[in-house]
């Protein structure tokens, strides 16, 4: 049955990044009757809860969200958390939202399920073609088996779940803490720091040379919504019993973290040198999603890098400059 806009939909993880875009999006779209919970409410990684929670509010469409999130030096130290808590609340609510009858479910995983050596663009089928980057394999490995899971229920149970991909998210709500933010929003608060402070230069992690994709986090969310009220037979498509679930969600182009930063720095106003660290890590030399299948379906990204990093800078002086 195709999503109409009274369906009961549960957006796990409302309150992050992702999770607030998608509620606003869907909220825009005229969906209006969402349902989520705080952390502090319901802890997904409590089985017995996330049971209750279900067994009560019968969401006819779940969007999940919810996860432990973070950069490489978060996700590099804390292996057993990330993969742990993971697994824990993606294993209950994909199980709980089928038990509880859910119909179309979208999980959201990442780009880091691909092999670190993998050919660019990445295209759905390269999953479990190659060994994963090791600094996010925790991550990746608990990412992969909840696509797994969804391809199961998909195939045993007759569900319609589909994982999808995004790239490198930025937009309201992002993480700015220098400790565990990603490289995007790490770049606009060291920017405006070194602006405020009047500093001389501004040190970027590794050589600059990666090249990296960015979608703003609207667009992500415009995307999501997309695939999940496709009309049933194009829905049905994706979430057939004998492939693989998967659809990558990007802007469809890269951008290498030297032009990266000094579009940051253009957009802050920090008028001093960029100087590269090269003893800090680089990752993988480019990671660029294949677009293509999302693209077929007739959807393309609609924010430029530009534009999101004006909107992301804005919502970071509204919200964050105070701590700087
Ligand atoms: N950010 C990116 O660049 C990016 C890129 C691709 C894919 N994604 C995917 O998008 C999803 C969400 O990421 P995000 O960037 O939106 O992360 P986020 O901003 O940290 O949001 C995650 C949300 O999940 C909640 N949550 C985490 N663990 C929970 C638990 N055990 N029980 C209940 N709630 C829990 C968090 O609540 P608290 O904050 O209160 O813990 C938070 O509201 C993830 O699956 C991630 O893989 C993100």
């Amino acid at each position: 049955m195709s999503v109409s806009q009274g369906a009961k939909i549960y957006v796990a993880g409302h309150r992050g990044l992702a999770g607030s875009a998608i509620v606003r999006r869907l909220t825009d779209a005229g969906y209006r009757n969402l349902v989520g919970r705080a952390h502090a409410e319901l802890e997904l990684a409590d089985a017995a809860a996330v049971r209750a929670f279900f067994e009560d509010e019968r969401p006819e469409h779940v969007v999940l969200a919810a996860a432990k999130v973070g950069g490489i030096v978060a996700n590099d130290t804390l292996p057993a958390e990330f993969i742990r808590e993971n697994l824990a609340v993606q294993t209950n609510v994909i199980h709980e939202a089928w038990r509880a009858g859910a119909q179309r479910l979208l999980f959201l995983g990442s780009s880091c399920i691909y092999p670190r050596d993998c050919p660019q663009p990445m295209k759905e089928e390269y999953l479990l073609t190659g060994p994963l980057e090791p600094t996010n394999r925790a991550y990746a490995v608990a990412k992969i088996a909840g696509i797994e899971m969804c391809w199961s229920y998909n195939r045993q149970y007759g569900a319609q779940f589909l994982a999808v991909m995004p790239t490198n998210l930025y937009g309201p709500g992002d993480n700015y803490d220098l400790r565990t933010s990603h490289v995007l929003p790490a770049l606009i608060r060291k920017a405006h720091e070194a602006k405020e402070n009047g500093a001389a230069e501004l040190v970027v992690w590794g050589s600059g040379k990666p090249r990296r994709e960015f979608l703003y986090s609207d667009d992500m969310a415009a995307a999501c919504v997309f695939l999940l009220g496709l009309p049933d037979e194009r829905y049905a498509a994706l979430v057939r019993k004998d492939a693989l679930p998967v659809i990558n969600i990007g802007a469809g182009e890269d951008i290498g973290i030297r032009e990266l930063a000094g579009l940051v720095c253009e957009v802050v106003g920090f008028r001093g040198r960029l100087v590269f660290d090269p003893s800090k890590p680089d990752g993988t030399p480019r990671k660029l999603l294949d677009t293509g299948r999302l693209a077929a379906l007739g959807w393309r990204a609609k924010i430029g890098l530009r534009e999101g990093i004006v909107r992301a800078y804005d919502e970071f002086l509204r919200e964050h400059s105070g701590q700087a």
